[in-house]
């Protein structure tokens, strides 16, 4: 298979299709990029790396980070982990609040915005420079010196932070949260505002392709078992309230993100980035996901 070809083909299919959705603008610093960017990289279990369009441009990575900071806290708490934060999909939108209530502050997954702070403030009693760590972690990830925290970004969720806030409270309230608030938002906020470009992106989920091992950190990041599951939960939770329709549409585990990127596996094959930052009703990127589609249906195969 010419990895190349193919991205290049399915890159210019999209295009014709000229489809548009809306950047997000819920974080008005996200609302600045040029909504006409599309970039693919998909990177093999050999390393070699192919890109079409702006797959060297770096982009906010937002809710991917969720999987990088899962990944951190996964080993450290195992099972454990699972007490705080259910593995269910949840069919609500990611920063939804209704559905913590009625089942009693245990999020369902760590992708919603309230599973994803209960991890982050895991990550936060674990580690004690946790954005500092965040950052070397992805970095190790992706072989590469990659990641930005753009404080722009940053800032601007940090002023429109209210939802976030709103949930970090609540889950106090149930006693599922154990340090400051405002501190774990801070750290929350930074690793959302990740910048990165699609190669460093596909790079730095390459170990999910390969049982837990990163050919680009030359270590096993997790175990097998560990990396099944977080594959598991992204093929299940990673689109929030469309996982139905990516699994349908793509069948392959994956992780969006509000700044349009989406990071995918195929297991034992390769990883890939796609960002554009258009995205549908659901806060997932249009071109991306039907970039991902034309691809596992020229390929004849997915995770099924
Ligand atoms: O917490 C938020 O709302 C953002 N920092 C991340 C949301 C996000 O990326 C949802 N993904 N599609």
């Amino acid at each position: 298979m010419d990895y190349q070809e193919l991205i290049e083909e399915v890159y210019q299919e999209v295009q014709e299709e000229n489809l548009r959705g809306k950047v997000a603008n819920y974080i008005p610093e996200l609302a600045t990029v040029d909504p006409h960017q599309f970039g693919i990289a998909l990177v093999d279990l050999k390393g070699n790396v192919y890109g079409v369009g702006d797959y060297q441009n770096p982009f906010s990575i937002q809710s991917i980070s969720k999987v990088h900071t899962l990944t951190m806290v996964f080993p450290k708490f195992d099972t454990q982990l699972w007490s705080r934060v259910n593995v269910e999909p949840s069919g609500n939108p990611f920063n939804s609040i209704a559905q913590l209530e009625y089942e009693k502050g245990i999020p369902r997954n760590p992708f919603i915005n309230a599973g994803a702070l209960v991890i982050t403030d895991a990550l936060c009693s674990k580690f004690e420079k946790p954005v500092s760590q965040i950052s070397d972690f992805i970095n190790e990830l992706a072989g590469e010196n990659c990641v930005e925290i753009n404080q722009a970004v940053m800032k601007s969720e940090k002023n429109h932070a209210a939802r976030n806030t709103a949930l970090a409270y609540f889950l106090k309230s149930y006693k599922n949260f154990d340090n400051s608030i405002d501190e774990v938002l801070d750290v929350y906020f930074s690793h959302c505002a990740i910048a990165m470009n699609c190669v460093d992106l596909a790079k730095s989920f390459s170990f999910l392709a390969n049982d837990g091992y990163s050919i680009f950190a030359n270590k096993e990041i997790l175990t097998e078992s560990h990396a099944r599951r977080v594959n598991a939960i992204m093929l299940t939770c990673g689109f929030y309230d469309e996982a139905g329709e990516f699994a349908y549409r793509v069948g392959l585990p994956g992780k969006s993100g509000v700044g349009g990127g989406v990071a995918a596996v195929m297991p034992h094959k390769f990883s890939i980035a796609v960002w554009s930052p258009e995205l549908n009703e659901k806060g997932n990127s249009v071109k991306a996901i039907r970039a991902l589609e034309l691809l596992t249906n020229k390929l004849s195969f997915s995770l099924f």
